[in-house]
């Protein structure tokens, strides 16, 4: 069977920014928001770039979880400025943004929704994408995915195509050290979860799975010494490597259950991302695993890297689960959605739509144990409570 793997050119460690005196193009149009700007970085860029006689414009407007619209006004501003490299720096929601207002930049009329993987794009007559995170998590510079939010409905959805995967991503560790502690407990269990999910995913491939088993041993190592000294450049810039490795992974796999739970979190209740995914990850291995020697035996692997030694399957994958909860809980992770700070109250009013959304979300597919939405529900209950799956 013919398939393929796609990754960005990727420029990584202390000073990777100054690739950009490498960079091409005359109109550079920065895509960021008000908290990223704060931090002066799109300043850095601007700097370097205005040295070398390019023009610059910066657009500081993007939101967390991005709708329709602001992407749409995005492209506007792209238009009227008449880009030629786009250049993201953020978090996901930034580097979404850029993506997705590229693509109507260069097609007006592409509905959004229905980009599809195999549908081909048509990009980069007008601009090329340049990435550059600011979060360690999303791995959103390394693939052709993105994820927006309906404006009607609030409702996330997902969708890829290889030629949003970004031309350049580069992983300037500086720019990650002003995260938050929150911030990066969050987007770390973000780059765990997109390794784990691709590992178990029915499109799962051979350089998915080199990407996942770096990334695991990666993301356990560094993200607790990320979140001990917010400030240790080589854990931050670690933990970027780590989720970039991740988004390679899903990019060219898939994400699983975890993402289509995590992604109505993110819809109906506005919990953050990696808050919403990380709460999930454990919950569906433990969920996968019942029954299921071939998905059992894949988190084995994964868990056997943590020193797992278990030789029942089933019980190997569960206490791979526990290893999560156990890093979860030594750098400060909330275990349950109840310790996330959600009310009863919100959470049984929003139960319904979280279900129903779940259910919609096209990661779902590609999970290896079947569901439905009566289990959906359950598990969400659960990980209110924060407590193991046991059906
Ligand atoms: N396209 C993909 O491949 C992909 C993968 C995973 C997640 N996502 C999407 O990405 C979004 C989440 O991205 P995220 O987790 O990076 O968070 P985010 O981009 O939503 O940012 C969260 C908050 O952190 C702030 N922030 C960002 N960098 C900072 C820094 N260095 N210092 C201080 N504050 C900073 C932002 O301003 C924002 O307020 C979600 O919408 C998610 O669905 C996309
Ligand atoms: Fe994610």
């Amino acid at each position: 069977m013919v398939w393929w793997f796609a990754v960005p050119r990727v420029v990584f460690g202390e000073d990777a920014l100054s690739e950009l005196e490498q960079l091409a193009g005359t109109h550079a149009f920065i895509v960021t928001d008000k908290i990223v700007s704060k931090f002066g970085y799109p300043e850095k860029i601007d700097k370097i770039l205005s040295a070398r006689q390019w023009s610059v414009a910066v657009w500081d407007n993007a939101e967390p979880d991005p709708r329709v619209s602001t992407v749409k006004e995005a492209a506007e501003a792209m238009r009227r400025y008449n880009a030629d490299t786009i250049i993201a720096v953020g978090g996901g929601s930034v580097m979404d943004t850029a993506k997705a207002a590229w693509i109507l930049y260069e097609h007006p009329d592409v509905l959004l929704e229905a980009v599809t993987p195999l549908q081909p794009l048509d990009l980069r007559h007008k601009a090329k994408l340049v990435c550059i995170p600011t979060t360690a998590g999303t791995g959103s510079e390394a693939t052709k995915a993105i994820v927006i939010r309906e404006d009607e409905t609030g409702r996330k959805f997902a969708t890829n195509n290889p030629e949003m995967c970004p031309d350049l991503a580069i992983l300037e560790p500086a720019f990650v050290k002003g995260l938050p502690k929150d911030l990066t407990t969050y987007t770390g269990m973000d780059a765990l979860t997109h390794a784990v999910e691709a590992y178990v995913s029915v499109w799962k491939n051979d350089f998915s799975d080199a990407c996942t088993l770096q990334a695991v041993k990666m993301v356990f190592e560094w993200l607790p010494k990320s979140v001990q000294n917010l400030e240790d450049l080589q854990a931050r810039e670690k933990m970027l490597v780590a989720a970039d490795l991740a988004g390679m992974s899903f990019s060219n796999s898939q994400v699983a259950l975890g993402h289509s739970l995590g992604h109505s979190l993110g819809s109906v209740l506005r919990v953050q991302h990696g808050l919403a995914v990380g709460l999930s990850l454990p919950i569906t291995i433990e969920y996968n695993c019942r029954g299921n020697p071939t998905a059992a035996a894949q988190y084995a692997e994964l868990g056997s890297l943590l020193g797992v030694k278990r030789t029942d399957p089933e019980l190997a994958a569960r206490a791979f689960a526990k290893k999560i909860r156990q890093l979860q809980k030594a750098i400060g992770f909330p275990l349950s959605l109840k310790l996330a700070g959600v009310s009863k109250e919100s959470f049984d009013k929003g139960l319904d739509k979280l279900v129903e959304y779940a259910m919609m979300d096209s990661s779902i597919t590609m999970n290896p144990r079947d569901t439905d939405s009566d289990r959906i529900r359950k598990m969400y209950e659960y990980m209110y409570r924060g407590s193991p799956i046991d059906f």
